[in-house]
């Protein structure tokens, strides 16, 4: 049997590129479907049979009973939040814990953890991250300053006393910072322990030792990230990010893979830009264009409900991404959602303090001014079209301008929000 190499598919912008409808078309390619990192602060939304499912910790490739999903070693897990998850899953006649694992080595997101989050934010005044308040930066926090708790802590002897060392930790910066837990902690408390039954009735794995095993056997796997490379920890705009590693190297850190075992590196990438919470969008738009991309592309967040902030694709970050991901395909989202725009934007390069460039710069403060090719927009509906063949050559176009600018094939097209609207270009 020959041995496998691992897909890695991830998000090239800032978030909600649309990785959950993608994941969930191709896994039928993959016998195993595996998260990296992040956590409840993803909100990967897929649909299928008119209905509408919104995952946060779990892999988007679950709603394929036969295929396995696996929560990584990189990623945080609050238990509340996966209980609630599988709860959907088990109304809509799913049996979860026959086809999902769980690594040993996940890191918990506690009680404090969330009170810590949303503590820090009110600190920041103006200076927000504007973070999903779900506890993913003290939870990764403590995992580097190496008091964390993990998945394979919940069934040690020494479970009790971990988490009160952890708890007590939390209460005292809670306390230095003046915030208030005294209403909220006991009910929140409550909750966590009540939901780890859930968790502990699904079977705990050594993520590495299983993607060794799958991929010697010549099984297939496909990574799947959160969040987006323009809030990666290291490369996002800092300190406007996510506290983990969302670029393909992340894949190798979150699972435990051997890195020779590369394959195809699928970039998730929306026609158009969004952006949760604060940080430099170079290409936002602020004006009338702008609300029609929420109102269109129903721009609000599947994990917090917030309006995204909307403007053009840009080819500066784009490049960046794909540059540090080493992308092999791009699947290009919601085209559709400009359907009835007459001229269509991408930036191409910017002006920084007043200098063209085509490179991101590394200083938050820069003032960025983008500079726009303007391209002719399709005017026609292409969500029903079902081959790249049927798409209006004024698309195809467009597709062409970014495969040339990118020297990267889009090899996907999302017209719409379903399985069923998707053309493979292959
Ligand atoms: P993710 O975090 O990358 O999985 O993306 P989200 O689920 O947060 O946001 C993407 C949104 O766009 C979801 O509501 C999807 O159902 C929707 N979506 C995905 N692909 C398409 C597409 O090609 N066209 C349209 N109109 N909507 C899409
Ligand atoms: P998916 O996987 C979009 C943003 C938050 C905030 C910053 C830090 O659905 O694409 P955090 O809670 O991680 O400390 O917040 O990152 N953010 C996302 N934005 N999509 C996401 O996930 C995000 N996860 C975090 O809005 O700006
Ligand atoms: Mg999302």
């Amino acid at each position: 049997m020959e041995k496998q190499k691992i897909d890695i598919l991830l998000g090239l912008q800032w978030g909600d590129e649309g990785k959950g409808k993608i994941v969930d078309v191709v896994t039928p390619k993959y016998d195993v479907v595996a998260r990296f990192q992040g956590g409840p602060n993803a909100g990967h939304s897929l649909e299928f049979n008119g209905i509408r499912h919104v995952l946060h910790i779990i892999p988007s490739g679950i709603f394929h009973k036969e295929k396995t999903n696996i929560i990584g070693n990189g990623v945080v897990i609050d238990p509340i939040t996966f209980e609630e998850e599988i709860d959907a899953l088990k109304n809509m006649g799913l049996t979860p814990t026959d086809n999902l694992f769980v690594s040993k080595k996940a890191h918990l997101i506690l009680p404090t953890h969330r009170l810590l989050d949303a503590a820090y934010e009110s600190q920041k005044g103006d200076k927000k991250i504007g973070s999903t308040l779900k506890g993913i930066g003290p939870t990764y926090t403590d995992k580097t300053a190496r008091t964390g708790l993990r998945v394979c802590d919940l069934i040690s002897p020494n479970f009790a006393e971990k988490y009160s060392q952890a708890i007590t930790q939390h209460l005292k910066i809670l306390d230095g910072l003046g915030f208030d837990y005294k209403t909220t902690l006991p009910e929140l408390e409550h909750k966590w322990r009540a939901s780890l039954a859930t968790l502990k009735s699904f079977t705990f794995i050594d993520s590495e030792y299983e993607m060794y095993d799958y991929l010697q056997s010549g099984k297939s796997v496909l990574a799947e990230g959160a969040q987006g490379t323009m809030l990666d920890l290291e490369f996002g705009a800092y300190p406007f990010v996510t506290s983990s590693n969302t670029i393909a190297a992340g894949a190798f850190t979150g699972l435990g893979l051997d890195p020779h075992l590369a394959g195809k590196v699928i970039g998730i990438v929306k026609a158009y830009c969004t952006r949760v919470g604060s940080g430099p969008f170079p290409t936002e738009l602020f004006d009338a264009t702008g609300e029609q991309l929420r109102k269109q592309g129903n721009e609000y967040g599947a994990t917090t409900g917030r309006p995204r902030r909307c403007g053009w694709l840009d080819l500066v970050a784009l490049k960046y991404a794909l540059m540090i991901n080493g992308v092999t395909d791009i699947a290009l989202t919601k085209a559709d959602v400009m359907d009835n725009f007459e001229t269509i934007n991408i930036c191409t390069a910017y002006k920084v303090n007043g200098e063209l460039t085509t490179r991101m710069p590394t200083e938050t403060d820069a003032i960025i001014e983008p500079v726009y090719t303007p391209l002719k927009g399709w005017m026609q509906n292409i969500s029903s079209c079902k081959t790249y063949d049927e798409l209006p050559q004024t698309f195809k176009d467009y597709i062409r301008f970014i495969e040339e600018e990118t020297h990267v094939k889009v090899s996907i097209v999302s017209v719409g929000p379903d399985r069923d609207a998707t053309i493979f270009r292959d």
